[in-house]
């Protein structure tokens, strides 16, 4: 071939280059960033094939920022020191966990600004952007004429180091600036944090152990051991995920006038931004938006911290400017750690209801998620091997939100020489009887059903709870004593007891004891639902106990039923239908139930199903935030009522997102699907229809 024709090959294939670099940082930033592919996944690798082929076939086309390079590139001696021509700051922490901490930074900025802070004041609210506060480690992006060329750590917020390499292979990380919107600077530095999802750092760990190689204490740990990776091949196989919150150096660009703005253009450049941020005014709305946040927080895929309060106006920032290292303009407000490091001190186990026989960790006393943690649920023996927990060693425990404590792992390199392993029992720590575990069951249960006294004593405490028969003040403590006492066997017991026998009890006065006494005589007005789910049916939950008892309308009809009757009734399968069909059979469980008819339990007749409406029949409803008149349990049934299911979460199949008061993720799922979405009213409007 002459020397005209391979330039004009490599013409040809320079165009083709472009053309195919730009349709792959589209689909990146549709996948990556918006979350919302628009090709599969095949297609998207043809591409990225084709490319990949053609730079090898013209090595003088590749550039840095080809989007080819996000699978990494070669192997660093070590990482370049890389200062900063802005440096990155850090920012004062409220930990006052209470609304406190934000009414204190707003008093703070309004009197740095002269604004009158007196109770009558007329000044307006000083305007704010809330943000989240990410858990991972600060990175500073530098473009040049859109171009990505340096990705730098904070380091001692002078200098970072270099780990440009490594932050290429990061996909949600724009290689080069969309300009389809507005234009790249000269220079425009981003700040962010890179951070890495909870699953993908489960999944990530897994590997690990898997591999025999060590593992991660926390998603933040692993991001930063990512980010300093000396192989960026290495690199461009770990889940890293970014969000950008600030800026560094910029020229070339007239900054709008407030940050939010700055977090916008972020956006249209093709950066991810979190959604989670809301511009608010004042003291209030800061309260309100750390509430907000605090009660999603768990339901955020990613660990945050806290929240980043920052003065949205960038003129009222200069005016503020710095004190010492800290921007006087911003303020982290912190959450309780839902993390933190103890030592198991035993492990036992517990029986419970059915039998099941749950290892538990008792811990030295450690305080995380807001409370002081004394125990932590180990799940079963298998998950016990899997995180490998023995006695004496020092763990992470975990404590989101409401749930049970749970180990998330161990730290292996801290284990003592005298450490033991846990072995379940072969007999049953409550009644002696054996312990069999199924093969293909997770759980070990007591074989001794009712007559195990732990079983017993759970069985009765279901009996009494809330959502059965409702018996207040019949707690664990009473009822150890009455079934240790053998005043108490069965629930039918219950209506044989009286004041002076419960007064007998220890830490139970005559007053408490004649309360007891009035919400057990009390319990006998029930109706059938509640009563089938009081029964503790294996597999019979709260609400096949509604279904049960809206089919067969009659307790006799419905124990006369055989499996396959059963099985009639809508979401009963063969699992259900033999579980209920044999403890019906049972004997010993007839005479209770005959027992406690006689005892006068009656029921509240069944509402006659009303007609369905037919704006709410057949459609699923997903209920988040406070409504302002009904309960969420008397929305529910409202909606089932006519005919609607209610279901836990957002999906493309949602008719309705009924959002009340402090509505979090769920209606920000709702919005991005176009989902519709109801008020109170609303709903109560379809309901009628
Ligand atoms: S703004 C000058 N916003 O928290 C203000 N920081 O000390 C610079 N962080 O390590 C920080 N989320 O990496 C800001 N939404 C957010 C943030 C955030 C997390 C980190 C940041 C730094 C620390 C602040």
């Amino acid at each position: 071939m002459n020397a005209s024709a391979d330039a004009a090959a490599l013409a040809r294939a320079h165009a083709q280059a472009l053309a195919l670099r730009g349709q792959i940082d589209y689909h990146n930033h549709r996948y990556y960033v918006l979350d919302a592919p628009e090709v599969p996944d095949a297609e998207y690798d043809l591409l990225f094939r084709e490319l990949q082929a053609l730079e090898a076939q013209f090595p003088e086309l590749l550039i840095a920022d080809s989007p080819t390079q996000s699978v990494g590139g070669r192997v660093l001696e070590a990482l370049t020191p890389a200062p900063h021509r802005v440096p990155m700051l850090s920012i004062r922490t409220e930990t006052d966990i209470e609304d406190s901490g934000a009414v204190k930074f707003d008093t703070y900025v309004r009197s740095e600004l002269g604004v009158d802070t007196g109770l009558e004041s007329e000044a307006p609210p000083v305007e704010y952007t809330a943000e989240l506060k990410f858990d991972g480690l600060a990175i500073n992006l530098r473009y040049e004429h859109g171009i990505l060329v340096l990705a730098a750590t904070r380091g001692d917020g002078e200098t970072g180091e270099d780990v440009t390499s490594n932050v290429r292979t990061i996909r949600c990380i724009p290689l080069r600036l969309r300009t389809g919107i507005r234009p790249a600077p000269e220079v425009l530095e981003v700040r962010g944090e890179i951070y890495i999802n909870r699953n993908d750092f489960d999944a990530l760990n897994e590997t690990q152990g898997a591999a025999g190689e060590k593992l991660f204490v926390n998603p933040r740990n692993a991001a930063a051991g990512c980010i300093r990776q000396l192989d960026s091949r290495i690199t461009a196989r770990r889940p890293l995920s970014f969000f950008a919150y600030g800026t560094g150096e910029t020229t070339g660009w007239s900054l709008p006038a407030r940050h939010s703005e700055v977090l916008d253009a972020f956006a249209a450049w093709g950066f991810p931004v979190n959604g989670d941020r809301a511009v608010v005014q004042g003291a209030d709305g800061l309260i309100a938006y750390h509430r907000r946040i605090g009660a999603l927080r768990n339901t955020l895929p990613f660990d945050i911290d806290g929240v980043v309060y920052k003065v949205n106006s960038l003129a009222l920032q200069r005016q503020l400017g710095f004190r010492s290292r800290e921007p006087r303009w911003a303020v982290a407000h912190k959450y309780p750690a839902q993390e933190a490091m103890t030592e198991v001190l035993d492990i036992e186990v517990q029986v419970g209801r059915t039998g099941a026989i749950t290892p538990v960790a008792r811990l030295k006393p450690v305080f995380v998620g807001g409370v002081t943690v004394t125990n932590a649920t180990l799940h079963n023996e298998d998950e016990v091997r899997r995180k490998d927990i023995h006695i004496g060693d020092t763990v992470v425990v975990r404590r989101a939100g409401d749930v049970i404590p749970e180990v998330v792992r161990v730290l292996a390199e801290r284990r003592p020489a005298g450490a033991r392993a846990f072995a379940m029992p072969v007999t049953c720590p409550s009644c002696g009887s054996a312990v069999r575990r199924d093969a293909d069951e997770a759980v070990a249960r007591c074989t001794a059903g009712l007559y195990c006294p732990a079983q017993r004593k759970q069985a009765l405490l279901h009996f009494a709870s809330r959502r059965a028969l409702d018996i207040d003040g019949l707690g664990e403590k009473i009822v150890d004593q009455l079934v240790d006492s053998g005043m108490l066997r069965t629930p039918a017991d219950l209506f044989r007891l009286d004041v002076a026998g419960l007064a007998a009890l220890e830490r139970m006065g005559e007053k408490a004891a004649a309360n007891l006494m009035q919400a057990i005589d009390g319990c006998r007005d029930t109706t059938l639902a509640r009563f089938v789910y009081a029964l503790g049916i294996r597999n019979v939950g709260e609400s096949t106990a509604r279904d049960l008892a809206v089919h067969f309308r009659e307790l006799d009809a419905l124990m006369k039923a055989d499996e396959q009757r059963l099985q009639q009734v809508s979401d009963v399968g063969p699992v259900v239908a033999q579980s209920a069909a044999a403890f019906f059979a049972e004997q010993h469980n007839r005479d209770v139930i005959a027992e406690l008819v006689k005892a006068g339990i009656t029921f509240a007749p069944m509402a006659t199903p009303k007609k369905t409406a037919p704006g709410v029949a057949g459609k699923t409803f997903v209920l988040t935030g406070t409504l302002p008149t009904l309960t969420r349990d008397e929305a529910k049934a409202c909606i089932e009522a006519k005919g609607g299911k209610v279901s836990g979460s957002v999906s493309k199949k949602t008719h309705y997102v009924v959002a009340g008061a402090e509505a979090g993720s769920k209606l920000i799922k709702a919005q991005e699907l176009g989902v519709a979405v109801l008020d109170e009213g609303a709903l109560l409007a379809l309901i009628e229809t």
